[in-house]
């Protein structure tokens, strides 16, 4: 499948989990790809898995809640490929914490990378694409993908901090994608809980809280799965694809469900 031949694509958090899958799939479909991370190593080393395969890869390593970096990482995205085509802001963090237990620094961590850091990355972004021209007549000079969750739809107990920041990411899109279009396109994706080290983390400190074993509030979460199974990484990324094609060409301000149908709003 070639559904992206020769889209440059920059994605964020491309290290592990979904950011790691869209960047499979992305090469997989004929993109040349940045790999931003914060974990220099986890993008160096998939870099090189993906080159000797014939993929053209800048891995960049990153901290995405500094502006300045987010800046830096455009400008030598572009300086590299001499145009940005897609750019997937994938990357986020996550502390489970009752929402009386929630301290400035929980508040402030994840508001800096999912929310804050997400904003000056569309904006590095969008100034690029805005002064490009369409890699063909008719089409967006550029599209943007931010990641969401459901969890940014609706609110629950311990993840208040989280979810306003998920929230956030959906206003980014709805914002950007009205003062940015015609030229570039801005959605979003809202996963439900997918099979990543991030629910590892979620699964061990929600247990932590509430008392119960290890493992088990991922197994009630995926019981409560209409479809019927875990979530997958690759899920995810088959929207990423479909929102980098032309096929999505027609859309912005949008923020899809990619939950199994847990989440019928
Ligand atoms: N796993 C889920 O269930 C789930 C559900 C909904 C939304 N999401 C969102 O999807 C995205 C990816 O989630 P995941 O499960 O793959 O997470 P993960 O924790 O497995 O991977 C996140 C990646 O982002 C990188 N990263 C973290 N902070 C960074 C920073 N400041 N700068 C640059 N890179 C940084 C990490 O090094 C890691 O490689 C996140 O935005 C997350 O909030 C995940």
């Amino acid at each position: 499948m070639t559904r992206l031949n020769n889209v440059v694509a920059i994605i964020t958090g491309a290290g592990r989990g979904i950011g790691e899958a869209i960047a499979r799939r992305y090469a997989s479909e004929g993109a040349r790809l940045v790999l931003a991370d914060i974990n220099q190593d986890a993008v160096t080393s998939l870099a090189s898995e993906l080159s000797e395969h014939g993929v053209d890869v800048l891995p960049l390593s990153i901290d995405i809640s500094d502006p300045e970096a987010s800046s830096r990482m455009i400008d030598e995205s572009t300086e590299y490929y001499g145009r940005i085509d897609v750019m997937v802001n994938n990357a986020g963090v996550i502390r489970v914490k009752s929402f009386l237990e929630t301290t400035t620094q929980d508040w402030d961590y994840m508001q800096s990378v999912n929310a804050r850091g997400l904003f000056f990355s569309v904006q590095a972004c969008a100034r690029q694409m805005l002064s490009q021209v369409p890699l063909a007549d008719g089409r967006p000079t550029g599209k943007i993908i931010n990641m969401s969750s459901i969890a940014g739809r609706s609110g629950r107990g311990l993840i208040c901090a989280y979810s306003a920041s998920k929230a956030a990411v959906i206003m980014i899109t709805q914002s950007g994608a009205s003062e940015f279009s015609p030229k570039v396109t801005v959605n979003s994706i809202c996963p439900g809980p997918v099979d990543t080290e991030m629910w590892v983390k979620i699964d061990a400190q929600w247990a932590a809280i509430e008392g119960k074993p290890t493992g088990s509030v991922w197994s009630e979460r995926v019981k409560g799965v209409p479809m019927g199974r875990a979530q997958k990484p690759e899920d995810v990324a088959s929207m990423a694809c479909f929102l980098a094609s032309k096929d999505s060409d027609f859309i912005t301000g949008q923020s899809y469900h990619v939950d199994g149908g847990l989440l019928m709003l």
